[in-house]
């Protein structure tokens, strides 16, 4: 089988790469990634010091590429997007471009090409729940998007829905809860409060820290991904989660304890427009497909990624300065 990963040197993509050539032996893969801010090409690099598979520098907006590209594979498992709501905020229009125009580049393309797409989207396209409410997401929650991410990503799969219904195209959607685990870029709140402690900064909590997130590894997403592409039935929606619920005071009260730190070692600081309050997933119509999670104890795959970010510095190193010079321009403390 050969796949195209997009967005192959970002986070998600690549732990996905890696774990295809690690457990796959009957796939093929190659990247094509546009290596923005958000992609890490030393993610991809082999202990030889050489790209780990294929990689294809290029961009989903490119729908002359995209339509030549897809044509030498029987899957693409769709990654590549603008993915950091806090930027989304500041500046929407590449996540217009690049998560529905270069979504709808790879649905022409494919269709086109008979080629199965696997489009990976996110929960946050149903918006948030009450602290309170006793239900989590299903495949039939109405859609609630609330920042231009999750907007961007909400309208991308309707637009894989309707090239499915009515233009011939073999895809499968799925939606899956926050990730945690190495290579994720430092912009996001674990690896974020994890290099700035190993940088000697206290962590930054938005507004009260009450806000839940529904934490699962980036392993089991991809796992989940590869039993949707094996065994997934052409149409449908998947909803990937590990009955992961958090609130972030929590998260950050045990990656200060990985630290020997006090649990309330951290600062509040201004609190996100529009901030969700709680996302939660219910994985039935993953258990049908016969997966399951296999990090069950958050604190030893939270222990082992701070592990990771401890013996890596050099790969986030920069990307911190960078993130941080930004938040430093919105965020202060409460
Ligand atoms: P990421 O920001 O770490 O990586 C995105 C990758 O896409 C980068 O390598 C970037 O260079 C590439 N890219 C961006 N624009 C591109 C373009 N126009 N053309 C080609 N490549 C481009 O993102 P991630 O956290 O790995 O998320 C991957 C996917 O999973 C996204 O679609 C996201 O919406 C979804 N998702 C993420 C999470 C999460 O917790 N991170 C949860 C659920 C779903
Ligand atoms: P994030 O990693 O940006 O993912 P998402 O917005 O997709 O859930 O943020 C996770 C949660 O952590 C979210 O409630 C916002 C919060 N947060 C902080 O409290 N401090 C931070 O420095 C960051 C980046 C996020």
């Amino acid at each position: 089988m050969r796949v195209l990963v997009t967005g192959g040197a970002g986070f998600i993509g690549s732990n996905f790469v890696l774990r295809t050539l690690a457990t796959r032996t009957d796939v093929d893969v190659s990247v094509l990634d546009a290596f923005t801010y958000a992609a890490n090409p030393a993610s991809l690099l082999g202990v030889d010091g050489k790209e780990v598979c294929e990689v294809i520098r290029g961009d989903i907006r490119d729908a002359e590429l995209v339509e030549r590209l897809v044509q030498r594979f029987d899957a693409v498992v769709h990654f590549a997007a603008e993915s950091h709501n806090d930027n989304s905020l500041v500046d929407a229009d590449p996540f217009v471009s690049t998560n529905v125009m270069g979504t709808v580049n790879l649905a022409k393309a494919c269709a086109a090409s008979d080629v199965r797409l696997h489009h990976v989207s996110t929960d946050e396209v149903f918006g948030d729940l009450a602290l309170d409410d006793p239900t989590r997401f299903t495949t039939t929650t109405p859609y609630r998007p609330s920042s231009p991410y999750s907007a961007s990503k909400a309208s991308a799969d309707h637009f894989v829905r309707a090239w499915v219904r009515s233009l011939g195209l073999a895809a499968t959607i799925s939606n899956c809860s926050n990730n945690y685990g190495p290579r994720q870029h430092p912009e996001k709140f674990i690896p974020r409060q994890v290099c700035g402690l190993i940088r000697g900064r206290r962590p930054r909590v938005y507004g009260t820290g009450d806000n839940v997130r529904d934490w699962i590894h980036v392993d089991d997403h991809n796992d989940a991904v590869w039993a949707i592409l094996d065994r997934g039935e052409v149409g449908q929606t998947y909803l990937i989660g590990a009955d992961g619920e958090r609130s972030n005071l929590e998260v950050v009260g045990d990656i200060l304890a990985g630290f020997d730190r006090s649990r309330d070692d951290f600062v509040h600081v201004t609190d996100r427009p529009g901030h969700d309050r709680r996302y939660a997933i219910d994985p039935e119509s993953m258990e049908e497909l016969g997966w399951e999670p296999r990090y069950r104890d958050f604190t030893a795959g939270l222990a082992a990624t701070i592990e990771w970010y401890r013996d890596n510095e050099d790969w986030w190193a920069d990307a911190y300065d960078a993130a941080e010079a930004g938040y430093a321009q919105r965020e202060r403390e409460l």
